[in-house]
């Protein structure tokens, strides 16, 4: 337990191969110095054949003994040698080259594959953190949310609301709680309901809209171009209404939270219909009975809903 830790002796592949090239070099350079030598040694050989054993003595071209150009053929032997060893280093041969190379090849597939697997968690970081962010952005606007945009309509039983752009009877207690209720707060209603109108309704602010880009309305009337611009107009409302008629009820029927409905028990023949309230989506809240008298032809409920 206390005894001194073995040196680690192990040599790895890499080590191994290193040792054995620079082995090799040796041997090359080794080899390279001996054929010097017998250069040197067979040089003297070659003019002492000629020279002073007489051998070719007859033999010199172009006037110069044979020695003289056995001596500079084997000089180009040798330079020939002296380069592969020093400058093209062939000396470690083309299996060496590739060998090189297809470790460095596979050390950079190496190296992708640790990017790739890093850039991988790095996605799933940004996926992740995205989500978050439109979660929280979602979750805000849930949290931020007071404004309750409620639907103000009155319906027959068949649904009508309205024929030739006017409404379809006159009950006057449905007025006045149409009154009371919008009374200092945003009315939104589509073009044809606004047309419907002598004039605009006091102490509340209309936003009427259109697909007309130059529409022209009297002051104080604000124009919009689209349901959501509508919704937009009224931020600073905690209560607007949606006032009809049938176009802009059936889209605001999607993004309402209330509806205050005055189901008139009666069917007429109509031209404009209020969509059917769905009781998986809504659910009543208030519930309060009519009837008929002097002032109104028919029998009729106030009916609030809420979106479930
Ligand atoms: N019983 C009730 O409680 C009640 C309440 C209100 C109205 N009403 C009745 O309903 C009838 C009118 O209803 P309606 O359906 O014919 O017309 P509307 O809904 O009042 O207005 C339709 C117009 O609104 C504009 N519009 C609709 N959707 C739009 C959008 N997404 N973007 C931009 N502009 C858009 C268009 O104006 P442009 O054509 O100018 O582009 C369209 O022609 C009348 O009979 C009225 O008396 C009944």
């Amino acid at each position: 337990m206390f005894g001194k830790k073995k040196p680690n002796t192990q040599i790895d592949k890499d080590q191994l191969e290193l040792i054995e090239n620079a082995q090799k070099r040796i041997r090359q350079k080794k080899r390279l110095y001996i054929h010097f030598v017998i250069f040197l040694l067979g040089a003297v050989f070659l003019i002492i054949a000629n020279t002073v054993l007489g051998i070719g003595k007859n033999v010199t071209p172009f006037g110069k003994d044979w020695f003289l150009y056995a001596i500079l053929a084997w000089s180009f032997f040798f330079i020939y040698h002296f380069l592969n060893v020093f400058i093209t280093q062939k000396f470690m041969g083309k299996a060496w080259e590739k060998q090189q190379l297809e470790k460095l090849v596979a050390k950079q597939q190496a190296r992708i594959e640790v990017l790739k697997t890093k850039l991988e968690k790095e996605e799933k970081h940004i996926i992740k953190s995205e989500v978050f962010k439109n979660e929280q952005q979602v979750n805000n606007a849930l949290t931020s949310k007071t404004q309750e945009l409620t639907i103000i309509v009155a319906a027959a039983e068949n649904d009508a609301i309205g024929k030739g752009n006017k409404l379809i009877w006159h009950l006057s207690d449905d007025l006045k709680r149409f009154k009371t209720l919008t009374n200092n707060h945003h009315i939104i209603m589509g073009r044809k309901t606004f047309e419907s109108f002598p004039k605009p309704l006091p102490n509340r602010t209309h936003v009427v809209i259109t697909r007309q880009t130059d529409y022209k309305v009297p002051e104080g009337v604000v124009v919009v171009n689209s349901l959501e611009e509508a919704v937009n107009a009224c931020k600073t409302d905690s209560q607007p209404y949606i006032i009809g008629g049938g176009e802009i009820y059936k889209q605001a029927m999607a993004i309402a939270d209330k509806i205050e409905l005055t189901r008139v028990h009666e069917s007429f023949d109509a031209d404009t219909y209020f969509p059917k309230v769905d009781p998986t989506v809504w659910k009543e809240t208030a519930h309060k009975f009519h009837s008929k008298d002097g002032k109104h032809d028919y029998e009729f409920t106030f009916l609030t809903y809420q979106r479930k």
